[in-house]
């Protein structure tokens, strides 16, 4: 197979890379990222030049997608995206350009060149929050989506779903849950807390840390890609989740024990505005049609993605001074976006 993989310079685009690669060794992967500030070309770093290729480009810009697609090209799986709540509190633009604009910028793309599947990753957070006692969300949930990157991330599945129905388009969805492992940008809640107790720093927790989330291992989430990119009806949504519900209290508690650090790095500060309560998935659909369990318990996993940075100290360094940064530029002498 062909695959071309928008974003796939970030968190869980270069785990999907590195997992393709890995288990077909037949296929071949083009990445198309922006390389934002969440986009780190060092996670692509060892990959064979022989089936993969970094293409820096911007989804926004049809000349960019349509540079990368041809009749050769057998799926896209489109992870682009502005994905961090808090940045969209501070400034939603991005996020309308991007997970909006960018992904009907790449379905035009995708019909245009005739490839014959595109696979759109989404987020639990489309649907909204849930009470306490409140059953997980299935598939048919309404869309309540209450973060501007919720927001566009919602109306870039109806775009997708729009162009299913209408053009035809073999078009499916994946909504995961929070997801955690290695090379995650330490903006999120779990690489930051663990490279913050790394470096003696504090780990800000918002509000009361009662909020709940469904958390699943990156490793996980790319093997249900996998199995929906092959498999998914076309113009079907399936939830993936690994049934991992945690409130932040409790999270940033088994971190602090792995890291063997203190209850007094742990501060209360201002809650988010907005802040989903709870969200947990109803992944019958996926298990009960393609036949998708999760592998990887939170414990375990978590354990894991602890080791995995404190054995990789440079990488993140590197990121938190900026050095990241002039990595592409060093070796690939291109230009950045
Ligand atoms: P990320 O922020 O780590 O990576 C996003 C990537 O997209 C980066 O490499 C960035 O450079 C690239 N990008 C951003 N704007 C671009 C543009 N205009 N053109 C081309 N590339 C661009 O995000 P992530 O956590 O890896 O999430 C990937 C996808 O999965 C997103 O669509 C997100 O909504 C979805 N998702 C994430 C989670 C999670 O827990 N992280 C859970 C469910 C779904
Ligand atoms: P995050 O990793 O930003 O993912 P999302 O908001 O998409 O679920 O946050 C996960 C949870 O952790 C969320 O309830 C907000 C909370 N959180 C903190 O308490 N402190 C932090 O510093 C961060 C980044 C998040």
């Amino acid at each position: 197979m062909r695959i071309v993989v928008t974003g796939g310079a970030g968190f869980i685009g270069s785990n999907f890379v590195r997992w393709v690669l890995d288990s077909d060794p037949g296929t071949s992967v083009v990445t198309l990222d922006a390389l934002t500030y969440a986009g780190n070309a060092e996670n692509l770093a060892g990959l064979d030049p022989a089936r993969h290729r970094l293409v820096v480009g911007d989804v926004t810009r049809p000349d960019d997608v349509r540079g990368v697609l041809d009749s050769q090209v057998d799926a896209v799986v489109h992870f682009a995206a502005e994905s961090h709540v808090d940045r969209s509190i501070s400034g939603a633009q991005a996020f309308a350009s991007t997970n909006v604009v960018g992904t009907q910028v790449v379905l035009d793309a995708v019909r245009a060149a005739g490839v014959p599947r595109l696979l759109h990753v989404s987020t639990d957070e489309v649907y909204g929050s849930l009470a306490p006692g409140d059953a997980p969300f299935t598939e048919e949930h309404p869309l309540h989506p209450t973060s501007p990157y919720a927001a566009s991330k919602a109306g870039a599945d109806l775009l997708v779903l729009a162009a299913a129905a209408t053009h035809g388009l073999d078009a499916v969805i994946t909504r995961c849950g929070n997801n955690y492992g290695p090379y995650q940008f330490p903006e999120k809640l779990v690489p930051l807390f663990i490279t913050n107790a790394l470096d003696g720093e504090a780990l800000p927790l918002y509000g009361d840390g009662r909020q709940v989330r469904d958390w699943i291992h990156v490793h996980d989430h790319c093997r249900a890609l996998g199995v929906v990119l092959q498999r998914g009806r076309a113009g079907r949504v399936y939830n993936v989740g690994a049934h991992a519900e945690r409130d932040n209290l409790a999270l940033a508690q088994q971190l602090m024990a792995l890291l063997d650090v203190g209850r007094d790095r742990l501060v209360h500060v201002t809650d988010r505005p907005a802040h989903d309560r709870r969200y947990a998935l109803d992944t019958r659909r996926i298990q009960d049609e393609l036949g998708f369990t999760p592998f990887i318990p939170l414990d375990e996993g978590l354990a894991a993605t602890v080791a995995w940075y404190r054995e990789h100290r440079d990488w993140w360094e590197r990121i938190k001074s900026g050095a990241y940064r002039a990595y592409y530029r060093a070796q690939y002498g291109e230009r950045l976006s």
